[in-house]
């Protein structure tokens, strides 16, 4: 990826990139994501933070359409998310996710798995799409991993290379849902340092984070969701020291003091 030297603020006034109007879901009779509204401009860093249950991976899921929503329009970078075929390929591609476990492909090499969506989706050449695979994979910290399989690899290991696949499809916006939860204390800060480094370089980013330190250093914003509804909205600052709600303050006594 290309480094980007401009400032946050410049990147963010060139425009709206993921917009959420009026977003409804329901799971039956539970009323999952409530009224949601919610703008992320280019080059923002927004985390999502709440309560277990509150709608986070679901909102995340929407946005590149692996769950269907109700009500409401979600627009990327002005255009309604495609309905399937060849449209949900690419948008997918744009909307860059990276999980709590690492859904790499098993049966693939490490290089392999950040070459194939470059290939099968970007039709990128096979050599182009290697040259790529390999800087990113150094980019992240695990070039010289290239030719294991997943399961050779640590926790924050396999979670980098996770990263460098998405990154290798040239995402317009990055999501990450708990991308650290999963790993063994000593490997959340390698995978907190490479998303640290996106921040910087520019990369729009939506994540999902019980990590209150990487709020506060990187995020521009925090959204505090309960219940499905967004409750709280505020930069890190802000909320940390003088969160409004009560639901945010007890969330945040909760997990600041255990
Ligand atoms: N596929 C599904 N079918 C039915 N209910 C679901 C489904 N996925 C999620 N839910 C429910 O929707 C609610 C919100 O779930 P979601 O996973 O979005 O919460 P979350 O904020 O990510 O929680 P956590 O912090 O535990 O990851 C929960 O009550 C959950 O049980
Ligand atoms: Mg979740």
């Amino acid at each position: 990826m290309t480094e980007v030297s401009v400032a946050k603020e410049e990147v963010a006034s060139t425009g709206d990139l993921v917009v959420l109007k009026n977003v409804n879901k329901h799971f039956g009779a539970l009323h999952v994501l409530q009224d949601i509204e919610l703008t992320i401009t280019r080059g923002e860093v927004v985390v999502v933070i709440g309560p277990s249950g509150s709608g986070k991976s679901t909102l995340c899921r929407t946005i590149n359409r692996l769950e269907t929503i109700d009500a409401g329009a979600i627009t990327i970078d002005g255009k309604p998310l495609p309905q399937e075929g060849k449209e949900l390929a690419r948008l997918r591609a744009d909307v860059g996710m990276v999980f709590q476990s690492f859904n790499l492909f098993s049966h693939k090499t490490v290089l392999e798995n950040v070459m194939l969506g470059q290939i099968k989706v970007r039709k990128t050449e096979k050599a182009k799409a290697e040259e790529k695979a390999r800087a990113l994979l150094d980019r992240v910290g695990v070039g010289t991993q290239a030719d294991k399989y997943p399961a050779q690899l640590s926790g924050g290991q396999q979670q980098r290379v996770a990263i460098a696949r998405a990154l290798a499809m040239d995402p317009k916006v990055m999501l990450f849902d708990e991308p650290t939860s999963a790993l063994d204390p000593e490997m959340i800060n390698e995978v907190l340092e490479v998303m640290q480094q996106l921040a910087r370089d520019g990369m729009t980013m939506i994540v999902v984070t019980h990590e209150m330190g990487f709020a506060r250093s990187a995020a521009n914003r925090v959204v505090f969701m309960a219940d499905g509804r967004i409750v709280e909205e505020a930069t890190p600052d802000q909320f940390f020291s003088n969160p409004r709600s009560d639901r945010a303050k007890d969330f945040l006594s909760k997990i600041l003091h255990h």
